[in-house]
């Protein structure tokens, strides 16, 4: 008998790996609810189809479709170039290999700031076109009313404060923000007023590790660090940084999981080395 119930067991558990239809899908409602009870919450970026299905099938809580496509995809030196068209293309094909990851897309620089119908105009975009499921917007009060108006659609909104890299030039460097006094009162009270507008999540980046922990014990929404110390209900890092694939950008928050740079280069060498000695294809690698 007890062996019967062992084979139902683990048939169920295998099922519950492998079938889709038994995958839980992370909502708002499951962040909130990670927050409660203390669970911290991950988040990668991830910009097309085959890395996302990795990352989703690794269990990833978020993925965020960043701007910072901008620099890792596009090499732009900032996030400023991106457009509508290319976060909306990048997040349809993030969408389409996840299965599990509630998905985050940044409305790009541009899209939103001035004009609360314009910043609806673009949430919808992003919606509609790619699939995602939320928005992520950088800015506090300055950024209110598109905020409201993007949530009077239905559309869940991920805030950004700290170091908004949308905003790089008026800061001038990619520095720790929030250092004085008068700006960590601000980044207070900007928490406070995406909460009260209905923001369901806050990124922070690059922050004091005080500050970041004073704003979550005050706000009751979850709120992900990057470079913001371990005092919040979540992580996020930039994909190719933490794999090791862009190899210029090593600030102090970044942990390196992996070194991809070099096991890609070595792959990439052995296969140009093979095709010059015609080692490759052999007969068996041939029709
Ligand atoms: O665009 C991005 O990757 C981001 C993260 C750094 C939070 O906004």
């Amino acid at each position: 008998m007890s062996q019967v119930i062992n084979i139902l067991f683990s048939f169920t558990n295998i099922m519950s790996v492998h079938s889709s239809a038994n995958i839980k899908r992370i909502t708002t409602h499951t962040l909130q609810e990670m927050k409660q009870r203390g669970e911290k919450i991950s988040m990668l970026t991830a910009y097309d189809y085959s890395m996302a299905k990795i990352v989703d099938e690794a269990g990833i809580d978020i993925i965020l479709v960043g701007d910072s496509a901008s620099n890792v995809m596009a090499g732009h030196e900032t996030t400023l170039p991106i457009t509508l068209d290319q976060m909306i293309y990048h997040a349809s094909a993030v969408v389409r290999a996840v299965k599990r990851a509630f998905v985050v897309v940044d409305i790009p620089f541009g899209n939103y700031q001035g004009n609360s119908s314009e910043a609806l105009r673009s949430a919808i975009r992003i919606m509609k076109e790619s699939g995602a499921h939320s928005v992520k917007v950088e800015g506090g009060s300055e950024i209110r009313e598109s905020v409201l108006r993007i949530l009077s659609a239905g559309v869940p909104v991920m805030g950004h404060l700290g170091l908004t890299p949308q905003s790089i030039y008026k800061f001038g460097t990619y520095t720790v923000r929030a250092k004085e006094e008068a700006e960590a009162q601000k980044l207070l009270e900007d928490a406070k007023t995406l909460e009260e507008c209905g923001c369901y999540a806050l990124v922070l980046e690059k922050i004091p590790a005080t500050l970041a922990k004073k704003v979550a014990e005050t706000v009751s929404i979850p709120v992900i660090g990057i470079g913001a110390g371990g005092d919040v209900d979540g992580q996020v890092l930039v994909m190719h940084d933490m794999l090791g694939i862009t190899q210029e950008f090593k600030p102090r928050f970044l942990r390196q999981y992996a070194d991809l740079q070099g096991v890609m280069m070595d792959a990439f060498k052995r296969y140009i080395s093979d095709v010059k000695a015609r080692d490759f294809p052999t007969e068996s690698e041939s029709y």
